[in-house]
């Protein structure tokens, strides 16, 4: 995967795929000239015919409901996997957004992109399967996203900040909440960087349970947090304990710090 684009801000006709999810729509502001397609339009599972042959293509779609992924696996990896197939077969450089939840937890410092991918959930296999079908192209993976559109924890804590006195969060599992925002920025620079896996994530790093407090201060919401472990939440799909990532590889971008990613998020939902 020898990539980077001469002339990445000139990358030629791009297309964005899952165009009107959370990070779609925060690469069509970084991209403003790309051709953008969700599932309505362009349906990754099904054959793509387009009509024209872009030169790079910003893979966003995928099936991201985590715990929907353990009842129905196949499902899952039709729009993960063999939609990626689909989408590479296009021929153009790809840049395939995949997840820390490749990875099984154990590990107490960063997971870095040597290290080896152990999925626990139907969704995180899926994601490493649909890795394994780039041939050309950038995986760029990253974690806990957040952004001012789609569902997204950030704006699930806000409802229930407005609705409740107190909230049960989790706070056995760390990781690094990312803004969607600072995530579209990256890839624009990665695109002048050599193929390959790259981690991308906001710095800093948190547990569901601080990070929402930190929702509930900025927002200025009177909401107490109730810290839970993961078994008492009771999810389906099981998730790493600690899922951290950080680049080893020279020229890595380097996100800002997950607050001021919240920052900017609530800005824009105010705005
Ligand atoms: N969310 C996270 O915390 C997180 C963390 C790490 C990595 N990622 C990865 O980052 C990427 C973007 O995630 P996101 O949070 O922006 O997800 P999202 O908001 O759920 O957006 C995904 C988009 O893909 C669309 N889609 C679903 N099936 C499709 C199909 N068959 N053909 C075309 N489009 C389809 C969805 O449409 P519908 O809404 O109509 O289904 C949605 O608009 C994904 O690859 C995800 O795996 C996400």
């Amino acid at each position: 995967m020898e990539h980077g684009l001469a002339d990445p801000l000139g990358a030629g006709r791009v297309l964005v795929t899952g165009a009107r999810g959370q990070l779609g729509t925060a690469l069509r502001e970084v991209f403003p000239g790309a051709d953008a397609a969700d599932v309505a339009e362009l349906d990754v599972t099904r054959p793509i015919a387009l009509g024209y042959a872009p030169d790079l293509v910003l893979h966003a779609a995928a099936w991201t409901d985590v715990d929907g992924a353990e009842d129905d696996e196949a499902a899952a990896a039709r729009v993960n996997v063999e939609g990626t197939r689909n989408v590479a077969a296009l021929g153009a450089p790809l840049v395939y957004y995949s997840t820390d939840y490749v990875f099984a937890g154990a590990k107490t410092e960063p997971y870095v992109e040597s290290d080896t991918a152990e999925p626990l959930s139907a969704y995180g296999r899926t994601k490493l399967r649909g890795e394994a079908e780039v041939r050309d192209g950038w995986i760029v993976r990253s974690s806990w996203l957040f952004g001012w559109t789609g569902h997204n924890f950030v704006r699930t804590m806000l409802r229930l900040g407005a609705e409740r006195d107190e909230v049960r969060v989790v706070a056995d599992q760390r990781g690094c909440p990312t803004y969607v925002g600072h995530l579209a920025a990256a890839t624009r620079e990665l695109l002048s960087r050599p193929g390959g896996i790259w981690h991308v994530a906001a710095d800093g790093e948190a547990t569901w349970a601080e990070f929402a407090e930190a929702i509930f201060a900025d927002a200025g919401l009177d909401c107490r947090v109730v810290p839970i472990t993961t078994e008492e939440l009771g999810r389906p799909a099981p998730r790493p304990a600690y899922s951290v990532l950080r680049s080893e590889r020279a020229g890595a971008p380097r996100l800002p710090h997950w607050r001021e990613g919240l920052r900017e998020c609530l800005a824009r939902l105010r705005a």
